[in-house]
């Protein structure tokens, strides 16, 4: 069977005993903060779960694309090593909400695994938790299952959560022995031995694990399958490693005829590029984008993972984008958008490739020196990993991958400890800053919060709150003020604070919490008679920094209309004189562009 029929099969199975079927999310999450990628079929369904919302389908099956590659439930370093773990893989399940439970989850895995499938009842082994009785139970009254093929165990194997908090319950697995002969099978194995093949996890999702870590029982039950089609796959098409299926050989044949090398000669790197290739592919095609941080970061790290494993195959160039075309090809009939988004994949991948083989260009004989110079077990210093990061662009854990290669190993904290005194460095050549200093406030009134009037007035007659000497002027806060605060890369406004005919210049206006703190120039000798001040805006500055407030707007949708939805606004500078819009974009914008 081909894996395109294999899926279907599960999902025509379950339609058959009335389950609707509902499409892959997103492998980029709406609306959770709480993941970076879609991880389990479940996100889309945890507000169900969790009685926020209301299922239209009490039944429901699907093919969920999942992206593991950090957390709980993944360690990249691992993907491609083995023949079974996965960065993107998809994740079949059946869904009960608040309908069926375990007896009918249990037998209709059953079923389809060993009538619908045929799988050898010989090779298979069944997990439950400790807790479980009933699954225990329903397993040997449900099915034909051998008593000694079901086995307990505890909550690290047998309780699933999708992470810190959120839905969870105990769950029953389903493993498969893959090894050459049966005879060598035992219990023993189950859990420990690479031989041993989860293929589908059936959670009883009865819990929500609070964020104090505490546990409290959920209005109603439901049931969460995840059967990876991967491994299904490979079963059934008689192979014992998820590579040799063909839902990665036409990457991996492909992969071969441009490097001149076999797969069977060198494994590891064949795997790991048709692995992360399709983790790059699906998460582009739903809007992610390399970058230097959070989401962005992670495509960047296996982008890099793949390109330094397409060195050992001697692919020096830009390769991975060439890629992209037969793999639409391969999974596009179960996930129409990656053919939609193709030409931007691969426009994204390549850019991304060519920049970072700049950067490998420009650092990698630096590093190679440092590291000739290094014994093996030895460390690359803080200072080094960040000369390497500030002066030719390479981040740390590119350092960490080159030099893990070369068994060295990388100062972080001496790295971090770099950052931050360059941050530091970078503060005290600014200005003032509230935070930075020691002020010697002089209070005047017992109220903490100012008041912002800047919307209706330019001028005010307000009370001094509390103010401090600093050099050659003065910090004060008044109990209501015209003038607006910076804020959000807006510059503060400008103009005077008089009284007693003393005028002080408003320089910058700043705000510390609810407070809104004025830096004047100027000298004041009796405070005592002072505290009731004029305000007075400069209203040409004022409306010079609206003018460019509002010109950012205009040139963020006008660099979307000509660029599209993927231009990102990183940052902005609203000055009177003058504007900064910084923004992301995956390649070089030209001139014509
Ligand atoms: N939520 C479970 C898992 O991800 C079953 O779908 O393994």
């Amino acid at each position: 069977m081909k894996s395109s029929e294999i899926r279907k099969s599960f999902i025509e199975f379950f339609q058959k005993k009335d389950h609707k079927f509902i499409r892959s999310a997103p492998v980029v999450p709406i609306g959770d903060p709480t993941l970076l990628f879609t991880n389990a079929g479940m996100n889309q369904f945890k507000p169900i779960f969790l009685d926020e919302s209301k299922p239209e389908h009490v039944r429901a099956v699907n093919s969920q694309k999942c992206i593991r590659v950090s957390g709980k439930h993944n360690d990249l370093e691992e993907v491609g090593i083995d023949t079974f773990h996965h960065t993107f893989f998809e994740m079949l399940g059946n869904w009960s909400f608040g309908d069926y439970y375990k007896k009918d989850a249990i037998k209709w895995a059953w079923e389809l695994l060993t009538d619908v499938w045929g799988l050898d009842k010989n090779r298979l082994w069944v997990t439950v938790y400790k807790e479980d009785q009933e699954a225990y139970e329903l397993w040997l009254s449900q099915t034909d299952i051998e008593e000694d093929r079901v086995l307990w165990f505890g909550k690290k194997e047998n309780f699933w959560e999708m992470g810190e908090t959120g839905p969870c319950g105990p769950c029953s697995e389903i493993h498969y022995y893959i090894g050459e002969n049966i005879a060598n099978q035992s219990s023993e194995g189950v859990n420990i031995d690479a031989q041993y093949w989860e293929l589908w996890n059936l959670v009883f999702i009865q819990n929500e694990r609070l964020a104090d870590g505490s546990l409290v029982q959920l209005s109603q039950s439901h049931v969460d399958t995840g059967a990876g089609l991967e491994r299904i796959t490979s079963v059934l098409q008689n192979k014992t490693s998820n590579y040799e299926t063909d839902l990665f050989q036409p990457v991996i044949k492909e992969l071969e005829s441009k490097s001149k090398i076999k797969y069977v000669d060198n494994p590891v790197p064949f795997q790991v590029i048709a692995d992360h290739i399709r983790m790059l592919c699906f998460s582009i095609a739903d809007g992610a984008l390399p970058s230097n941080e959070g989401r962005g970061y992670v495509l960047r790290r296996i982008l890099r993972r793949a390109s330094r494993f397409g060195r050992v195959l001697k692919l020096e160039e830009p390769f991975l984008h060439k890629l992209v075309p037969s793999l639409c090809e391969l999974m596009s009939e179960a996930y129409p958008e990656l053919m939609e988004k193709s030409t931007h994949i691969k426009l994204v991948i390549g850019t991304e490739e060519t920049l970072f083989n700049q950067t490998l260009g420009r650092g990698i004989n630096h590093l190679e020196k440092l590291i000739d110079k290094l014994d093996s077990g030895s460390t690359i210093s803080g200072e080094d990993a960040f000369k390497l990061y500030d002066t030719y662009g390479f981040p740390i854990d590119l350092t960490q991958l080159i030099a893990r290669e070369n068994d060295i190993k990388v100062d972080e904290d001496g790295f971090d400890s770099e950052m931050s005194k360059q941050k530091k460095k970078a503060r005290q050549s600014g200005k003032f800053k509230l935070k930075d200093k020691n002020i010697n406030w002089v209070t005047l009134s017992s109220e903490k919060d100012s008041e912002f009037v800047g919307y209706e007035y330019l001028k005010t007659s307000s009370r001094v709150l509390k103010y401090a000497e600093i050099e050659n002027g003065f910090i004060i806060v008044l109990d209501k003020t015209p003038f607006y605060a910076e804020s959000g890369g807006q510059v503060g406004d400008i103009g005077s604070i008089s009284f007693d005919g003393v005028d002080l210049t408003v320089i910058d206006v700043q705000k510390q919490n609810e407070m809104i703190v004025h830096l004047c120039k100027g000298e004041v000798s009796n405070w005592s008679k002072a505290t009731s001040v004029k305000c007075l805006v400069d209203e040409d500055h004022r409306n010079n920094v609206k003018r460019n407030h509002t010109a950012t707007h205009l040139l963020h949708a006008a660099l979307k209309s000509v660029l599209g939805d993927q231009v990102q606004q990183a940052g902005s500078l609203v000055h009177p004189n003058y504007l900064r819009f910084d923004l992301t974009y995956f390649e070089k914008i030209s001139k014509y562009k």
